[in-house]
C-alpha cells in the first residue's frame, strides 16, 4: 500500500499529464500554512517557466482537472499559481479502513533488504558503564530496530574496548599490588587460575587509581604502555588477565544494558580484532599503503578536496603495538569476511568524528571494505547537566549510568505513589507501581534522549522528562494508557471492539486531524531510517498524541448513540494505540498496563 502523500502525488501528477505538463510537475507536499488547507502543490510555478506562461494558467487547470476527483473536497488555485488542497473525508477514511486491515499500517519494507551492522555501546571493560555511554546505547538501539522494522538484517555488535592502554593500566596497577600472582611470572607454564585475582568492585576502583597514577608518574605510564604492548604481542599471563577482566566485566555490562532495554546480537570486542591485524599490516605494506613516519606505520587519507587538515591514520606505533583505529580496521577485516555487510553504521561521541573519517578512508582506498560498502558514523552530541555542562553527579564526578537510571526510576516512583494516593479506588499493588515507574523512567531517559537531533547536545532535565504534559516520553505513554482505558471502558458496557466495522468518515476537523495524523505513519518511519533519525519518529508520535487527545476531549466518544459511529472512533483509537506502541517499540520502550 502506498503512502498517503505518494496516493496524492499521482493523482495530481496525473492531472498534470493529462493536461499537457511534464509528469515531474506534480509532486505533492504536507501543507507549510495548514490553516489554508491540509496539502500543496506549487509546480505550476516552477512548470510556467518551461511552458512560458503565467503559473496560475496552469494551476487553474489543473484545479479544474482535479475538481471531480474524489480524493478532495476543495483543490484552489491561488494566485500567483499554487494549488491548495483539502482531502475529503470519504477518501481518507478509505485509507484509514485500509491502514487498518494491514498489519505495518501500510508502512512497505524496503523492497531490497540489506546487511547492516550497528556498532553502538561501546562500553570499555573495567570501566564502570557512565553516562557517556548512554547516548551510543539508546541511538543504536533505536536506529538498529527501525532498520529491523524496514526489512533489513541489522546486526547490532557492542564493540567492547579491550585492547586499549586501559588494560595496560589495570594490569600494572594490580603488578603493584600483588606483585607475587602467577599472571606476572613469566616462568609460569601450568594453568591459570579460574578465580579472578579481583572483584568487579576492585576493578572498578583499580582502573580509576591507575589512570590517575600514570597521569602524574612517568614511569607508571610507561609501564602500562609496555603491559599494553606485551597483552596484544600476546604475553599468556596477561591474556588471562584480560579473561579474567572480561569474565567479570560482561555479565554486568549485560545486566546495565537490560536495564536499559538494549541488546546485542554480537559482543565482539577490539580484541576479537587482533588476529586480524598481522595480515592486514601485511597487505597494507605489500600493496604500497603504508609507509613509515616518526617511526610509526601510517596510511595517507588527505584528499585535494579537504578543507580542513586530515593526519595520516596510524597503523602501528613504533613499539608496534596497535591503536584504536587499527582494532576498528581489523574489525572491518572480519565484518567483510562473516557477515560481507552491506553497510556499517557506527556511533560513537561527535568528538570522534576525525577517527572514522581517517579509518573509512583508509578501509576503501586499500580495499578492506568494497567501493559500494556503506559506512556512516553517526556522531552524538553531550548530554550536558541544566549547568549546560556535560553532565555529573552532585558532587561533579562522573555519574554512572546505573545510578542515573536508578535516580529516574526513584523520580517516576514518587509520582506514581502521589496519583497512587490520590485514587484510593485504583488497587496498584506496590510491586506493579514499581513495575511501572521503570517503564516510564525508562521512557522518559529514552524519549528525552531520543527527541533531539543526534549531533545535538543536550540537557538531562530530570524534571521535565518525567513530566506527564508536553513533548515528553510519559506523556506519550499516558496517551497510550488512556486509549486503552477508553477501549476496556467501552468493552465493559458489553461491546466487543474487535467486532467487525468500518472507520466512517470523519465529523469534524479534530477527527481528521487525528486521520491525517494517523495516515502519515509509514512516511515518518520511512524518512526515521533514511535519515537515521529516531528524532523523526518521536516528532511524529508526539503530533499523533497530540490529535488524539485533541479529539478525544472534544468528542463523546462513550455516549455516542449511533453505535457505528462509535465503532468507527473505537477502530480510530485502536490503531492510534497499535501506532504508538509500534513506535516506542521502535525507540526501545515500553508502555504499562496502567499509570
Ligand atoms: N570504546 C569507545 C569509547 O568509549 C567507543 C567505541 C566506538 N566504536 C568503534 N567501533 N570505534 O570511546
Amino acid at each position: 500500500m502506498k503512502k498517503l502523500i505518494d496516493e496524492i502525488t499521482e493523482v495530481v501528477t496525473k492531472a498534470f499529464v493529462e493536461n499537457g505538463y511534464d509528469e515531474k510537475y506534480g509532486k505533492v507536499t504536507v501543507s507549510n500554512r495548514p490553516d489554508l488547507c491540509e496539502y500543496q502543490c506549487n509546480g505550476a510555478m516552477a512548470a510556467a517557466k518551461e511552458y512560458k506562461c503565467a503559473p496560475f494558467m496552469i494551476s487553474d487547470k489543473i484545479a479544474e482537472s482535479l475538481s471531480g476527483s474524489e480524493m478532495f473536497s476543495a483543490v484552489e488555485s491561488v494566485k500567483p499559481g499554487f494549488l491548495n488542497m483539502t482531502l475529503s473525508p470519504e477518501y481518507v477514511a478509505k485509507y484509514m479502513n485500509r491502514m487498518k486491515e494491514d498489519d505495518r499500517f501500510g508502512c512497505e519494507k524496503d523492497p531490497n533488504p540489506k546487511t547492516i551492522i550497528v556498532d553502538y555501546g561501546g562500553p570499555n571493560v573495567a570501566k564502570p558503564l557512565h553516562v557517556g555511554h548512554l547516548r551510543s546505547a539508546i541511538i543504536g538501539e533505536s536506529i538498529k530496530r527501525i532498520a529491523r522494522y524496514m526489512g533489513h538484517n541489522a546486526i547490532g555488535d557492542v564493540h567492547l574496548g579491550d585492547w586499549g592502554l586501559q588494560m595496560g593500566l589495570i594490569i600494572t596497577e594490580l603488578k603493584e599490588r600483588k606483585p607475587d600472582l602467577c599472571y606476572f611470572d613469566e616462568a609460569y607454564e601450568g594453568e591459570y587460575p579460574e578465580e579472578a585475582p579481583f572483584t568487579l568492585s576492585e576493578l572498578e576502583e583499580i582502573y580509576p587509581t591507575a589512570s590517575g597514577k600514570s597521569k602524574e608518574d612517568e614511569t607508571f605510564k610507561n609501564a602500562a604502555l609496555d603491559a599494553t604492548n606485551e597483552l596484544q604481542q600476546g604475553r599468556r599471563g596477561y591474556r588471562a588477565l584480560l579473561k579474567h577482566i572480561l569474565d567479570i566485566s560482561i555479565p554486568d555490562l549485560t545486566k546495565n544494558y537490560a536495564n536499559l532495554n538494549v541488546s546485542f546480537e554480537l559482543w565482539k570486542g577490539e580484541k576479537d580484532a587482533a588476529p586480524y591485524i598481522p595480515d592486514m599490516v601485511q597487505m597494507l605494506k605489500d600493496k604500497g599503503f603504508a609507509h613509515i613516519s616518526e617511526g610509526a606505520l601510517v596510511v595517507d587519507v588527505k584528499e585535494e578536496t579537504d578543507s580542513k587538515e586530515i593526519p595520516p591514520c596510524i597503523i602501528l606505533k613504533s613499539d608496534g603495538s596497535s591503536l584504536y583505529a587499527t582494532t576498528d580496521l581489523a574489525t572491518m577485516v572480519w565484518r567483510m569476511q562473516d557477515y560481507n555487510p552491506d553497510a556499517m553504521i557506527y556511533l560513537a561521541d561527535k568528538r570522534q568524528e576525525l577517527h572514522f573519517i581517517q579509518c573509512f578512508r583508509t578501509a576503501k582506498k586499500t580495499g578492506i571494505v568494497n567501493e559500494d560498502t556503506d559506512l556512516t558514523f553517526i556522531g552524538f552530541g553531550t548530554m550536558n547537566g541544566k549547568d549546560g555542562k556535560p553532565f555529573k553527579t552532585r558532587e561533579g564526578g562522573v555519574m554512572r549510568l546505573e545510578n542515573l537510571v536508578n535516580d529516574v526510576n526513584e523520580e517516576m516512583y514518587q509520582k506514581i505513589s502521589e496519583n497512587r494516593k490520590s485514587k484510593e479506588d485504583l488497587d496498584i499493588s506496590e510491586e506493579e507501581a514499581r513495575e511501572t515507574s521503570k517503564k516510564i523512567a525508562l521512557a522518559a531517559i529514552k524519549y528525552g534522549d531520543l527527541s533531539n537531533q543526534t549531533v545535538k547536545d543536550y540537557i538531562f532535565d530530570i524534571d521535565r522528562f518525567t513530566s506527564f504534559e508536553g513533548n515528553t516520553g510519559p506523556y506519550i505513554l499516558y496517551t497510550i494508557v488512556r486509549i486503552k482505558s477508553i477501549l476496556a471502558k467501552y468493552e465493559a458496557t458489553g461491546k466487543n471492539p474487535d467486532a467487525a466495522g468500518e472507520i466512517l468518515p470523519s465529523v469534524n476537523a479534530s477527527e481528521k486531524k487525528l486521520n491525517l495524523a494517523i495516515a502519515g505513519f509509514a512516511g515518518a518511519i520511512q524518512s526515521a531510517y533514511t535519515e537515521k533519525a529516531p528524532h523523526k519518529i518521536c516528532a511524529y508520535i508526539y503530533e499523533l498524541a497530540e490529535a488524539f487527545n485533541g479529539f478525544y476531549h472534544e468528542t463523546k466518544i462513550l455516549s455516542e448513540e449511533d453505535e457505528a459511529r462509535q465503532l468507527s472512533f473505537i477502530k480510530e483509537l485502536q490503531l492510534t494505540r497499535d501506532i504508538l506502541l509500534t513506535c516506542i517499540d521502535l525507540l526501545g520502550f515500553e508502555a504499562p498496563e496502567r499509570m
